[in-house]
């Protein structure tokens, strides 16, 4: 083994994760490479997180791209196998449920390397979202299992996961909420908008929502209903483009589609937001710490703490339910509880964890 322990990310929401945690494993002193599977690689997707949460560029970046998923989760594997063949790591430690995750965990255990898992134990125990996939197999081939919330010990006990492998950490993604909070500058990206008065914001891209025209539909009947009465600002997935186009998201009047925003930009929109509506997991989990109404546009999540402890509400995609369901959640006041170990520092105890067993 050459000792170095490999962190490998692929889309998005793995930037916000792996930063706190290769930042304090080489802190900690852990031989540590980083590698990028280009599953996303836009400007707007991938390098400019890498840029504004002060990552170090990328070890390798094995250019993989999209794809069905069987091709994706195929190149994935073809050139990660040979990653791990070149550089023989001693560890390689994966973030979240995409498919660069799934990848790297079933490459890893066959070639008999430990596999560490960052977000270990969710579950939303519908097995139509890849995602969910990806999360079990994941966690099942796992030798160390880093967990975010409570729920996931519990998920993971079920599954009769060893108790020596499961470490409950805190959550790395509200590690970097929390490292740039203070420097948001919701002045300016308001200012760039022209958004001078109350605003929503929202976030789809789960195929369950923008893969299937009828689905779409749904959607833009949602946004042009609640932006009636609030203006809406949508920073588009490349996913949803083109379904959501063809069902009219670009001619309602009172919705601003926009490109997908960098990370600090963002999050400064969602600051002052007064209410956001998604489909994306982490999303839901920020909002919770920044205690803005999230309208969550699925039928379930597999981060339930974000409803009893945060500000979330599960409305589904049926526009009939989801409209009166979120008008009732903007309104209702809620005082949003921190969940256990989402102090900050998630990524140092991951790392003191990775540390015993460079040793
Ligand atoms: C992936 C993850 C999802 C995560 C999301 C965050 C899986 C199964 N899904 O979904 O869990 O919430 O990332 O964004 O891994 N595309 C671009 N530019 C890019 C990347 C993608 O235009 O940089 C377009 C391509 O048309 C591609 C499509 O987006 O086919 C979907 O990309 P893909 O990585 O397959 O899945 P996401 O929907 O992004």
């Amino acid at each position: 083994m050459s000792g170095e322990q490999l962190h490998i990310v692929g889309a998005r929401p793995n930037f916000m994760k792996a930063a706190p945690v290769v930042a304090a494993a080489r802190e900690q002193g852990i031989p540590t490479q980083l590698v990028h599977t280009g599953q996303h690689y836009d400007q707007a997707m991938s390098h400019i997180f890498f840029e504004q949460l002060g990552m170090p560029e990328p070890d390798l970046n094995l250019g993989v791209g999209s794809g069905s998923h069987a091709k994706q989760t195929a190149d994935l594997m073809v050139a990660i196998e040979k990653t791990l063949l070149s550089c023989n790591p001693s560890c390689v430690v994966v973030y979240g449920d995409i498919n660069s995750t799934l990848a790297a965990a079933l490459v890893a255990s066959k070639l008999h390397i430990p596999v560490a898992h960052v977000e270990a134990g969710l579950r939303s125990f519908d097995r139509t979202m890849p995602e969910e996939v990806n999360r079990i197999v994941t966690d099942s081939l796992s030798d160390l299992l880093f967990v975010t919330s409570p729920e996931g010990l519990v998920n993971l006990g079920t599954e009769g996961a060893a108790a020596f492998k499961v470490h409950f950490v805190g959550n790395p993604m509200i590690d970097t909420l929390k490292r740039f909070v203070s420097v948001l500058e919701p002045g300016q990206i308001r200012s760039e908008l022209g958004l001078s008065s109350e605003y929503g914001v929202v976030t789809v891209h789960r195929p369950s929502n923008v893969d299937d025209p009828a689905a779409a539909e749904r959607i833009v009947e949602i946004l042009r209903q609640v932006s009636d009465r609030i203006r809406l600002v949508v920073p588009l997935h490349p996913r949803g483009r083109g379904t959501l186009t063809d069902a009219g998201i670009m001619d309602l009047p009172g919705v601003l589609v926009i490109d997908p925003l960098g990370y600090l930009e963002f999050m400064a929109l969602v600051s002052q937001a007064s209410v956001v509506m998604t489909d994306s997991g982490g999303i839901q989990e920020e909002t919770t710490v920044l205690g803005i109404p999230c309208i969550t546009l699925r039928d379930n999540t597999e981060r339930p703490i974000t409803v009893s402890h945060g500000t979330n509400v599960l409305v589904g995609n049926n526009p009939q339910v989801a409209i009166p369901a979120a008008w009732a959640a903007i309104q209702k006041k809620v005082d949003p509880q921190e969940p256990p170990l989402w102090d900050g520092h998630a990524g140092e105890r991951i790392a003191s964890v990775l540390l015993q067993i460079s040793i």
